[in-house]
């Protein structure tokens, strides 16, 4: 069905479609989503031709019409939390990970965001009453430290039955940069399959593009891309209200002496600093502990909290 609305877009002749739909851009959705330089390459016409067919797609799903503000919340309402079984971090957050946004949590080696993203896939699969949305998870595992026997563990102690909750989770080990943007339009497919998944973990969103992209040459485009794989991942936050959450490593910065916050910082630069709506920095504290502290979000203060990492998973410390 979407692929005859793309035929019906003014600009659109039979081959620009074929072109269109074969690069990948076969909803309107996506190309109402797509920069004018991507339509021009995809489908090798000029920027005016792009710019009129973007604007046509954009006018037949109602993104050109101003909301008022009461809209705006009204939508905001419907907008919803996921448990990480942590009331520090939740608080920490405004009430867990927030759908219809991204999530970063960024920190040294061994500070917990894998164990995160685990429990929430978890988690995301209670019901409601317990800090869960009953949604499926979506684990896009770049460094190969996703285990099932850690979600089966994590599922036990929250009285779920393993077996489901490893049914619930859908995971895809990824290669390459070209691959792990490609495992994102995947989960998209699988929700408009109509798998019910609330959560989509990126486990680490950055360490292949820095991998791939070595080198002060080649950072722009490095930056480039990363951009637009961040942006795909917020249009389906939004589009299909999902909670995005990434992880991230941290690099020295390289004048800085004091240890801690201020002498590191994370991968990804402005591009990612701008789309998470919700950055947190972990850190390894004494006896196990793990601090967390909330470094950038729309509308809360900039604070600290603690957690530990049991066997059960992520608690509050005792
Ligand atoms: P990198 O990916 O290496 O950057 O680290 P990370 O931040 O993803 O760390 P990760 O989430 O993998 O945390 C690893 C830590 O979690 C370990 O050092 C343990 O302290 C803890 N951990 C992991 N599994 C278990 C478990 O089954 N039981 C307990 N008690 N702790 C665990
Ligand atoms: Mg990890």
């Amino acid at each position: 069905m979407s692929k005859d609305d793309i035929r019906s877009l003014p600009g659109v002749g039979p081959k620009t479609a074929e072109k269109l739909i074969s690069a990948g851009y076969d909803s309107l959705i996506k190309i109402a989503s797509a920069s004018v330089e991507e339509l021009m390459e995809a489908a090798d016409i000029g920027e005016a031709t792009a710019r009129k067919i973007i604007e046509a797609a954009m006018e037949r799903l109602g993104l050109l019409e101003f909301k008022t503000a009461e809209e705006v919340l009204e939508e905001r309402q419907k907008t919803a939390r996921i448990t990480t079984m942590s009331k520090n971090l939740d608080s920490l957050l405004g009430g867990g990970i927030e759908t219809a946004a991204l999530t970063e949590f960024y920190g040294e080696y061994g500070s917990g965001k894998t164990q995160v993203g685990h429990q929430l896939a978890v988690d995301v699969q209670l019901p409601p009453e317990q800090g869960g949305l009953e949604g499926k998870a979506v684990y896009i595992d770049t460094e190969g430290t996703f285990r099932p026997e850690r979600i089966k563990q994590m599922a036990e102690a929250l009285d779920l039955d393993p077996k489901k909750a490893l049914k619930n989770v859908y995971h895809m080990k990824v290669f390459n940069t070209d691959h792990q943007m490609l495992a994102a339009r995947k989960a998209e497919e699988l929700i408009r399959k109509g798998e019910p998944i609330k959560l989509i973990v990126v486990d680490s969103l950055t360490a292949l593009f820095r991998a791939e992209y070595t080198g002060r040459g080649q950072l722009a485009e490095r930056q480039h891309k990363l951009g637009r794989h961040v942006h795909d991942l917020l249009r389906i936050a939004e589009l299909y209200n999902v909670a995005i959450y990434v992880t991230n490593q941290v690099m020295a910065k390289p004048d800085s002496f004091i240890p801690g916050l201020d002498s590191v910082q994370a991968v990804g630069g402005h591009v990612l600093a701008h789309a998470s709506t919700y950055r947190v920095f972990l850190r390894k504290g004494k006896k196990g502990i793990r601090i967390a502290r909330l470094v950038d979000s729309p509308h809360l203060p900039e604070r600290e909290t603690t957690f530990v990492i049991t066997e059960e998973g992520i608690r509050d410390p005792e």
